[in-house]
């Protein structure tokens, strides 16, 4: 549970500072009004477990304690906290939210005491948006706003949300899939499926699994997709090896991957993200579908990096399909525009 935090409208005033945090499935990003993005680090948290003479403690966080991931000795922990976009494991993500902020913040004394603005998905539960409230709230924030992942991802991409004209931003997440509609600085649709990027690298693990009888790590999983990862099969081949263990012995077995390989391993959860853009044009309001029509879509997130992708897309549903400038880093500086602009009415906010 979260520790009350006390209230000393005097030190707030003076020291009060407003940091934007995109607490994501697969990474973390601050961003403040002066330094731009502080902070952009793996969500893992690395424990030294408790042991007789010590208690547990935090090892490692970010790119160190991912490098744990998967490999780490017996006396370390590596988790991921969050998992399809909302917190999983509570206190290990205070701990890493608590690890950030000290690691990001420019002034030592005061500053972890500032106001937090957190994305998070439109699927969130009323729990599950507690959660990261009180995350925020035990690591410091003297006040915790939460704004939809969709609308961050927007402003960030530059789209005109406070315009008339209707947009649309999917955010291909590392748990989640958001697709929302804006106008008029507000959300006209906003659907959140439990589909990333982590869907295709355990497709990609399965995938090779059953194919080769080689069971890859998640990570070398994610290797593979970014590197030679497809969303479309009429492509001309390319190849990458990969390493696993053998399910028939348990050795090492080296198998080599094509990009046809990967866009057949990941067609179950790409048609579940097609199928989510699908539902959003046919859900949205009709005069904002037409702008849409009009002016295409945009991708942010790192899934949008996946190889052809936007070209899968346009082929699937017929309009145009862009990929923002630097998807990954869309949503927290949306975030902090919006925040720091009072750019959108009250209603966005929570
Ligand atoms: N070049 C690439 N090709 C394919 N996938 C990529 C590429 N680069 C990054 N990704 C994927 O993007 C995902 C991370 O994106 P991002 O940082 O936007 O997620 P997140 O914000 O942490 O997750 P969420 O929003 O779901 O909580 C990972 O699954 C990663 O594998
Ligand atoms: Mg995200």
């Amino acid at each position: 549970m979260a520790r009350p935090t006390p209230y000393y409208p005097f030190f707030d005033r003076l020291f009060r500072q407003s940091v934007t945090v995109d607490l994501g499935t697969a990474n973390t990003l601050i961003y403040t009004d002066d330094g731009g993005i502080v902070l952009n680090q793996p969500s893992v948290v690395c424990f030294q477990k408790e042991a007789a003479d010590r208690p547990k403690r935090v090892a490692a966080v970010g790119t160190q304690a991912r490098q744990l991931l998967g490999r780490e000795p017996a006396n370390l922990e590596a988790v991921r906290p969050m998992r399809h976009g909302v917190i999983a494991n509570f206190s290990a993500a205070e701990h890493m939210i608590r690890q950030f902020v000290d690691m990001a913040r420019p002034r030592p004394f005061f500053s972890r005491r500032a106001a937090f603005t957190l994305c998070v998905p439109a699927g969130a539960t009323q729990v599950e948006r507690r959660a990261i409230r009180e995350a925020a709230a035990a690591a410091g924030a003297w006040k915790v706003s939460l704004i939809g992942e969709s609308l961050a991802s927007a402003v960030g991409a530059g789209l005109p949300v406070s315009e008339a004209t209707g947009s649309m931003v999917v955010d291909i997440g590392g748990g989640t899939t958001e697709v929302g509609v804006i106008a008029l600085g507000g959300m006209a649709y906003n659907g959140s499926i439990r589909v990333g990027g982590d869907s295709f690298d355990m497709a990609i693990v399965s995938y090779v699994r059953n194919l080769y009888g080689v069971l890859l790590g998640e990570q070398t999983a994610e290797h593979v997709k970014k590197n030679i990862g497809s969303a479309v099969r009429d492509v001309p081949r390319e190849h990458m090896n990969a390493t696993g263990r053998s399910v028939d012995d348990g050795l090492p077995r080296t198998v080599q991957l094509s990009n046809h390989d990967i866009a057949d391993a990941i067609e179950g959860p790409l048609r579940q993200v097609i199928g989510a853009v699908k539902r959003g044009l046919e859900t949205a309001p009709a005069e904002l579908v037409t702008d849409i029509a009009n002016n295409g879509i945009v991708l942010t997130g790192g899934g949008a990096l996946l190889g052809n992708l936007s070209r899968r897309l346009t082929s699937e549903i017929g309009l145009e399909v862009r990929i923002a400038d630097e998807p990954l880093t869309c949503a927290v500086r949306g975030a902090g525009m919006a925040a720091a602009a009072g750019l959108l009415d009250e209603l966005a906010y929570e």
